[in-house]
């Protein structure tokens, strides 16, 4: 029996299906499209439940949840961010996440979410720049070259048309490595020295750095007039990539304020700094980009729409494609009060067997 005719059992979406539904559909064509479910769920923003993550900090990283609901859905992701495990041999983000019916309860979904995190982190970054970037940017920076930064790359490729990189990291075999990942995509790319470099004549900033500190990836001088910024890499308290003198030349854009006061750049902003709402001007309610000159700034942080809009993306491909193992996860007992019959038909079964 499988997860679509028996509910007790939950389709289960391990690392290597994953890879699969992405190669499968197209890495390109995957971004594309769960950016256009991330902007389905932004312009209908009102109807979900929103919290900020429920964080757990230590002094390497930190651990949160990310629930959220639309009523009919509920969806929640496991994360951690812990810059030094790299250097360790590990990931420093990594990722699961459950979906639910709203109706009984009962999970839909369990699926890795690490490489799903890279992706839905990647579709919301463009899907800003889309709404926020002059419209005829073709060259990015980016300024941290780890495990994001590819599907950044990808995801401005396919939703903007931005085909001119310029990568830098402190780690040069990082920036190697991804021009290698990314060599024959459509890209043409140049390895820079200094983030001063990477940065001269780009259309678009992406900084997707990790340390656990206020760093200065950037610093004022560095960001002339039109340019859009996409902050991905300060996302936790006392973790910052940008000077402080950038965002007050900024027009800022967030997710969910509540959250980005806490963990954005914008923490080193008094707490009543003017900032906008990225999902008004999805949904059309309020404009983006003011002029050419105007400096855009997308402070990103991680939302668990995205989340949501990512594992409801997941679960719409499974039917058609298989790419999912049938997870025995729910007691299910003949008659639903006797859980513990259940468990003594078991050792019935097992002393007989
Ligand atoms: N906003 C979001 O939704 C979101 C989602 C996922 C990850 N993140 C954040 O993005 C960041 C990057 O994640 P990752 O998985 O790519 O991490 P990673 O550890 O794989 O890569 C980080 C890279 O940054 C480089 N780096 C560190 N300090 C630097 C500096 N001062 N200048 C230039 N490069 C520097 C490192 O050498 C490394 O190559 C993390 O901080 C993570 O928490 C944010």
């Amino acid at each position: 029996m499988t997860a679509y005719t028996n509910l007790n059992v939950v389709p289960f979406v391990s690392v290597e299906n994953m890879m699969r539904l992405v190669l499968t559909i197209g890495t390109e064509t995957f971004l594309t499209e769960l950016a256009k479910v991330i902007e389905e769920d932004f312009r209908r923003w009102e109807a979900f439940d929103k919290t900020p993550r429920v964080a757990s900090h230590s002094d390497e990283g930190v651990i949160e949840l990310m629930p959220t609901s639309d009523g009919t859905l509920y969806g929640f992701k496991y994360v951690n961010g812990h810059p030094k495990n790299m250097r360790e041999g590990r990931q420093t983000v990594t990722a699961f996440g459950v979906l639910s019916d709203v109706g009984n309860g009962y999970p839909m979904l369990l699926s890795e979410m690490t490489i799903l995190t890279a992706l839905r982190t990647a579709a919301m970054s463009a899907v800003a720049a889309k709404h926020l970037a002059r419209p005829s940017s073709k060259t990015m920076a980016i300024i941290g070259n780890g495990a994001q930064s590819e599907f950044q790359a990808l995801a401005f490729k396919a939703i903007l048309g931005v085909t001119d990189l310029r990568l830098y990291d402190i780690d040069p075999s990082a920036s190697e490595r991804c021009a290698k990942n990314l060599a024959g995509k459509g890209f043409s790319i140049r390895t820079c020295t200094s983030s001063q470099d990477a940065v001269e004549g780009a259309d678009i900033i992406t900084t997707v750095t990790a340390d656990k500190q206020y760093a200065t990836i950037l610093s004022d001088n560095m960001v002339g007039p039109g340019v859009h910024i996409n902050a991905v890499g300060g996302d936790c308290p006392g973790k910052t990539e940008l000077h402080k003198d950038i965002l007050l030349r900024s027009d800022i854009f967030v997710e969910y304020p509540p959250q980005t006061r806490i963990e954005g750049e914008i923490q080193q902003l008094d707490a009543d700094h003017p900032v906008k709402e990225l999902w008004e001007v999805i949904a059309g309610k309020r404009a983006g980009r003011e002029s050419d000159r105007t400096i855009t700034l997308f402070d990103s942080v991680g939302f668990a729409i995205e989340d949501f809009s990512a594992l409801r993306y997941v679960r719409s491909k499974l039917k058609e494609t298989g790419l999912y193992d049938d997870l025995d996860l729910l007691a299910d007992p003949d008659e639903p009060r006797d859980l513990y019959g259940m468990l003594l038909r078991c050792e019935a079964r097992l002393q007989s067997a």
